[in-house]
């Protein structure tokens, strides 16, 4: 196979381009818009939190992690590096693959640890955001010498569907940030199914996830007092505006998150302050907005660890063993893949 992939495009430093290879699956599967017109056909308008996530979303969403009322992401790093030794051990050298992968900064906990075990180091990282994607790996080959990295700049669906085979024995798939609560339930199956499906018994799942406590703590993390999540939410219209040629004007719509108890979720509302008409040319279509209609653009799930085990166990991905924080704000679960073929049709 060769290192650098015919679906490269940018310029590769030298000290870098044997161990890189870049693989942008989507200018294999263009973006048609299909999910955007479906989503602002919905009641409540609705778009696909992927679209959060252009090169100015992710630089906005790595400021968020840095935010005092954010918890979760310096919260998985705690437990994650007192549990990479644990968990190394318990899985033996394995080839790291990396759903959503982003800057990969908790990631390097992992990658010490393996490299501990085994002198080849491959990962694997997939991230619909593809600038990120790029200078996440570049990093990491300046930060760990003998790593090899071919990342899948695409969706998850899109980079399960590419994994070839396997550089290890062993493969450990990596989803971390509660990114998994960003499914409704009926997606997060079908989710759980493709990657049951994507893996051989006897490969791991690590998956890091939020989970359920004071509604106060919830809201104060996603209404943080800098705007950063704000800005990070309305940037999902500049994205469609570049993406799809549309012409949103961002100072009409506000940014609104609240827990809701019932569905143990936060959602993530864009409010429209004005009536308008939104052309996206690129998918000659217009959509209306009334005054006071919102976009829902993200829910944010919040687990029962129980509940959750016994879903992941159904789609033959079988807990093994878990670590939490002291107040239980957050956990990290590592499952394996069992023998039993998973059902691809819940
Ligand atoms: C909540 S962030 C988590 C980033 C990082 N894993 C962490 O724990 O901090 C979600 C990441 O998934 C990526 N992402 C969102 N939707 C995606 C999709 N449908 N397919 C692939 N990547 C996606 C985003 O670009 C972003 O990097």
């Amino acid at each position: 196979m060769p290192l650098i992939s015919e679906f490269m495009t940018s310029a590769l430093s030298p000290r870098h381009a044997q161990r890189l290879e870049i693989c942008y699956l989507s200018q294999i599967n263009p973006d048609d818009g299909t999910a955007v017109k479906h989503g602002f056909s919905q009641s409540p308008k609705t778009l696909p939190p992927r679209y959060l996530y252009d090169e100015r979303g992710s630089q906005l969403f790595e400021q968020i992690c840095e935010l005092p009322e954010y918890y979760p992401t310096r919260t998985e790093a705690a437990i994650l590096a007192n549990c990479v030794d644990e968990l190394a051990r318990l899985t033996g050298p394995c080839e790291l693959i990396e759903l959503g992968s982003g800057s990969s900064t908790k990631t390097r906990r992992l990658l010490d640890a393996y490299q501990a075990l085994s002198p080849k180091l491959h990962y694997v990282p997939i991230d619909v955001s593809a600038e990120i994607l790029v200078a996440s790996a570049r990093d990491l080959l300046d930060a760990y010498p003998s790593l090899f990295v071919r990342g899948l700049a695409g969706t998850y669906e899109q980079g399960l569907a590419q994994l070839g085979a396997s550089s290890q024995a062993a493969r450990l798939v990596l989803f971390l940030g509660s990114t998994l609560g960003n499914f409704a339930p009926a997606a997060s199956d079908r989710f759980l199914a493709q990657l049951a499906a994507a893996l051989a018994p006897g490969d791991y799942f690590l998956l890091g996830i939020d989970l359920r406590k004071d509604a106060r703590i919830l809201e104060a993390a996603y209404n943080d007092r800098q705007g950063i999540t704000a800005a990070f939410n309305r940037n999902v219209l500049a994205h469609l505006n570049w993406r799809f040629q549309a012409d949103f004007d961002l100072e009409l719509f506000q940014h609104r998150a609240v827990y809701n108890r019932d569905a143990h979720q936060i959602e993530m509302y864009l409010d429209c302050q004005q009536a308008c008409q939104v052309h996206l040319a690129a998918l000659a279509w217009t959509a209306e907005f009334a005054a006071g209609e919102s976009i829902r653009t993200e829910i944010s799930r919040k687990f029962d660890l129980a509940a959750l085990s016994q879903v992941l166990t159904q789609h033959q991905l079988v807990p093994l063993q878990h670590w939490q924080d002291a107040p239980q704000w957050f956990a990290v679960i590592l499952c394996q893949r069992s023998a039993a073929t998973a059902s691809r049709d819940r």
